[in-house]
């Protein structure tokens, strides 16, 4: 189904052919709804490249716009922009078109992309903390509203499960272990003894080489190390699955650093032979000469004493995804401190002569009461898993106010949509790249731009069918005789606007944004317009606006990973 704005575009195309003029401009959601739903710059672009009056363009463009059954008689305003305001009966006729639509209002991808999202990807033996809420979250929106467009994508989450950390992890597991402790809380133990060791080998030399040692067993597969290793993967799996089940996000694949160890001396050989890599100071290094920001930046991908690199890592997961996976589009949702690390993946790659389109999807951080980098009272980050817990209590306690006599069950499951909600939504409708302030109360607030707020507009809209006791059957016509109504109809209109640019540079606060003008409307029209207590046709016109907007509500959250209630 056409959008307004491509279907006005495509006029302006033609009204600019009729008038001799080259194509020029676009065609945008108004910025003040007084002057109309769109508007188009096309005459201001053309008179800057013509040196001509812009306002004489913008009539030339006029008398060819064939837009008699779209729009009242559009305007010229300011130094030349068109305003174009969409008659109330092409409004209806697309919202009873919607209606009928199961994508509402949404089309496809004209050239689907055959991504993999990596997002998440936290580190075996060390407990997912606060800051990765916003990869899992972000990328897990990212991967929806992709698969939505009719992507094809493959979720990937890329443990790093090997890693120099895990001599200090098992010299620990043999000399510091506490079984019992392990038993309650498997992750917080490891942490333990991953800092024991780590401390007693900055203080002695012996442990630090004894840990070296067990490094060097773990990689040549010693039964043993290799047994310690397979269980503290295991353990911290169970703890991230257990978060993955509340946060309701699902992987497709799980390839771990570790799933590419017998691929790395193989790309080292290669690049070594592609002229890419060099020998240096013992190392194989990647020096990138000609890349300014990397000049003075090169890569190692093999250290001096033989072992590989994280850097040798990313750039057999490229291969794979490429090569083994058939994906042209490559997305990294990783934090800012990243950046480095991947522009150097991405030169090698290119210097390969890969052309898939290769994105690092960075984001700011969560910061606490103080503006400073959220953590908890004795300076450790915050475990995601306190988080989640405490977002669920806190819903729990205004669900109860609000709703005391739900039965218990259901008053839990409400209380942890919420919950979950909050959180996700808190950071989805900031701009991926602003720190933002992690606050409980503004994030469960009713008011303002919340995920409470927007699921209490979809609970109203469920409570008024429950009240009129009737299943929704669609109105035979919409009329939009207030400008509530119309005001509400043009937004609804707007979601298939809005959903495939979230996607353009990763936005999903452009969807949050939307949704929460679009509940801001409903609530106007809402004040405005009584529903059940409406003459026909208004009524059946009103309840299909009713039904529309909690249908859009509803997807636009899901796209979010956030789920509503049917009551709260
Ligand atoms: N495990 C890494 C970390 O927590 C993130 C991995 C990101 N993905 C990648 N392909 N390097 O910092």
């Amino acid at each position: 189904m056409e959008t307004f704005q491509a279907l006005l575009a495509r006029k302006l195309a033609e009204a600019l052919a009729a008038a001799g003029l080259a194509p020029a401009g676009s065609v945008t959601p108004a910025t003040d709804p007084r002057f109309g739903d769109y508007q188009t710059n096309a005459a201001l672009v053309l008179a800057k490249q013509l040196s001509e009056n812009p306002r004489a363009i913008a009539q030339k463009i006029l008398d060819a716009f064939d837009l008699r059954d779209l729009c009242d008689p559009p305007t010229i305003a300011g130094a030349g922009f068109i305003n174009l305001a969409l008659r109330p009966e092409t409004i209806a006729a697309k919202t009873a078109e919607l209606l009928q639509d199961d994508r509402l209002g949404v089309e496809k991808a004209a050239a689907p992309k055959r991504i993999v999202i990596d997002f998440g990807s936290p580190n075996v033996a060390k407990p997912m903390h606060v800051g990765h809420i916003r990869s899992t979250v972000l990328g897990d929106a990212l991967a929806r509203i992709a698969s939505f467009l009719g992507h094809d994508v493959i979720r990937d989450n890329h443990i790093g499960d090997w890693g120099t950390q895990f001599g200090m992890v098992i010299y620990g597991w043999k000399n510091l272990l506490d079984r019992a402790a392990l038993e309650r809380d498997p992750i917080a133990e490891l942490v333990r003894i991953y800092k024991g060791a780590n401390d007693l080998a900055t203080t002695d030399p012996a442990v630090r080489e004894a840990c070296r040692e067990e490094l060097v067993k773990l990689q040549a597969a010693d039964p043993e190390n290799y047994g310690i290793w397979t269980e503290c993967v295991a353990l911290s799996m169970r703890e991230f699955e257990a978060a993955y089940k509340i946060l309701d996000i699902h992987y497709d694949i799980q390839r771990g650093e570790s799933f590419y160890n017998d691929r790395l001396a193989g790309i080292v050989e290669r690049l070594m032979k592609a002229g890419i890599a060099e020998i240096s100071e013992g190392a194989v290094v990647v020096f990138f000469r000609d890349v300014v920001e990397l000049a003075d930046k090169p890569a190692i991908i093999r250290k001096k004493d033989g072992g590989f690199n994280y850097a040798t890592t990313d750039i057999a997961t490229v291969d794979y995804r490429v090569d083994d996976l058939r994906r042209d589009t490559l997305w990294y949702v990783v934090g800012a401190p990243q950046i480095l690390h991947f522009k150097q993946i991405f030169a090698i790659a290119k210097r390969e002569g890969r052309s898939a389109d290769f994105r690092h999807i960075t984001f700011g951080s969560i910061l606490g009461d103080d503006r400073k980098l959220m953590k908890t009272r004795s300076g450790d980050n915050v475990p995601l898993r306190d988080v989640l817990d405490e977002a669920v209590i806190r819903a729990r306690k205004l669900v109860d106010e609000k709703n005391p006599d739900l039965p218990e069950s259901e008053r839990a499951n409400i209380a942890k949509i919420i919950g979950i909600g909050a959180v996700k939504y808190a950071d989805l409708s900031q701009y991926r790249m602003t720190d933002y302030i992690f606050s409980w109360d503004r994030m469960l607030s009713f008011q303002g731009n919340t995920a409470p707020y927007l699921q209490n507009a979809y609970v109203r809209i469920r409570s008024i069918f429950r009240k009129s006791g009737e299943e929704f059957a669609p109105a035979k016509e919409i009329v939009l005789g207030t400008p509530e109504e119309k005001n509400l109809a043009t937004r609804l209109c707007q979601f298939g606007e809005v959903v495939p640019t979230v996607v353009n540079d990763f936005r999903p606060n452009i969807l949050a944004n939307y949704l929460f003008e679009l509940a801001n409307s409903f609530h106007s029209f809402y004040e405005a317009c009584p529903v059940l207590k409406s003459e026909e046709p208004a009524r059946s016109s009103r309840l299909a606006l009713c039904e529309l907007t909690g249908r859009v509500l509803s997807k636009g959250l899901d796209l979010l990973g956030i789920n509503v209630p049917e009551k709260m």
